[in-house]
């Protein structure tokens, strides 16, 4: 299952406020910034660019950040499951492909991509979870993120007011090699029906996030990883 669906990104500027607080267009980090490694290797999340952990500090953890987020969910995302109750991620994760970098995310590569389930080891993502994803910059054929369809992989290709949808067993991924001149910077997160969430599903299998290791079905409580709407 894929789909899209449009949002106000005037109104849910989340491009503008951390191109702000960075002071730079999000294609021109590279520019401005250092990122270091060169090849990051961030398999289980064990690694991560130090601006990264920055603007999650300053930024996307702060009461504002999260008020817009909540306000974003429920005026884009509830309907989307017919204004249901739902089940969404806390905060959004923020992802950062600098331009002529190359960020390894996934074990094993495929002809060159990070292609992955998000159901596959190590983060075990529950299959009732449908996935959001969120260019804050353009993207082009270098640094754009792919998926499975049919028999073949490709660019998701859509604009900063769009919003693609996929379901937990869609194979998708970016490039490990970002040719690009550009940087990509975007958003993904995790919603559901709440009628959806089922916890027999979930179980001691070990997840693995920043290098520590939690029981799937603790990670995935609803307190912990998410917010009811
Ligand atoms: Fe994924």
């Amino acid at each position: 299952m894929c789909d899209k669906i449009y949002f106000d990104n005037q109104r849910f500027n989340f491009r503008n406020i951390i191109s702000n607080f960075l002071d730079e267009d999000l294609e021109k980090l590279h520019k401005t910034y250092k990122f270091e490694p060169r090849f990051l290797d961030m398999v289980a999340g064990k690694n991560e660019y130090e601006l990264l952990k920055n603007i999650y500090k300053k930024i996307i953890t702060t009461k504002t950040f999260i008020a817009l987020w909540d306000l974003f969910v429920k005026e884009t995302i509830k309907p989307y499951f017919d204004n249901e109750k739902i089940l969404y991620q806390k905060i959004p994760s923020l992802r950062i492909f600098p331009s002529h970098h190359s960020v390894q995310y996934v074990e094993k590569i495929t002809e060159g991509f990070n292609k992955h389930q998000d159901s596959d080891a190590p983060f075990f993502h529950p299959k009732f979870e449908t996935n959001f994803w969120m260019p804050l910059t353009e993207c082009d054929h270098n640094n754009d993120l792919y998926y499975q369809n049919n028999d073949w992989f490709r660019r998701v290709d859509i604009r900063t007011n769009e919003i693609f949808v996929f379901d937990g067993e869609t194979i998708h991924g970016n490039r490990v090699h970002n040719e690009s001149f550009n940087t990509r910077c975007s958003l993904d997160f995790k919603a559901l029906k709440l009628k959806d969430y089922d916890t027999s599903v979930l179980s001691d299998k070990l997840v693995t996030k920043k290098g520590q290791k939690y029981k799937q079905k603790d990670w995935y409580s609803t307190q912990y990883y998410y917010n009811e709407l």
